[in-house]
């Protein structure tokens, strides 16, 4: 029996001006997208902006159902919008952000399970890792290289290989 561990990386900023120029519009534009996110039935308000390689930002915001299953997260809106609409093109940065009408959210979030597997898949089928910026209403923002370093042990195309 051996023991082992995994280590993961990120960065972390007191304040998002510690952050390029680049990065913060990027999660300004997630900040705005947050704005316009339909939930009534949580309140709490997700937005995503994906940076792509070829200079577009493509927004995204949860939608909810009151069949509350039926709803998305931001994260997917964003990155499914990014793929319909600009299929060859890889996804640099995506800027996370969210706001509640019923706390305040200090601390940055942390995207759920489902979105962080969404994100490895467009990691893969670009062949390129993608910066995550993560931000709450105020607080420390952190920032990931790699969706690796928020979902280790992810679900590889490989494993289909072996099928
Ligand atoms: N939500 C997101 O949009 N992204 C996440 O990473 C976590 C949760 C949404 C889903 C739902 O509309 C609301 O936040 C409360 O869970």
């Amino acid at each position: 029996m051996v023991k082992k561990e995994l280590k993961i990386a990120f960065t972390e900023y007191d304040s998002e001006t510690e952050l390029n120029q680049m990065e913060q519009d990027l999660l300004q534009k997630a900040r705005q997208a947050s704005d316009l996110a339909y939930a009534p039935y949580s309140n709490f308000f997700v937005g995503a902006a994906l940076l792509l390689e070829n200079g577009v930002v493509v927004t995204g915001n949860n939608q909810e159902n009151v069949a509350y299953p039926s709803g998305l997260c931001a994260e997917r809106v964003a990155i499914y919008a990014a793929g319909a609409q600009y299929p060859n093109v890889a996804i640099n940065i995506i800027a996370i952000t969210c706001k509640s009408k019923l706390f305040h959210v200090d601390e940055p979030l942390s995207p759920c399970g489902a979105c962080r597997q969404a994100i490895s898949e467009y990691e893969m089928r670009h062949h390129k890792n993608i910066r995550i910026i993560l931000a709450g209403e105020t607080g420390k923002i952190r920032v990931m290289e790699s969706i690796a370093d928020l979902l280790p042990f992810m679900f590889k195309a490989e494993a289909l290989k072996r099928l």
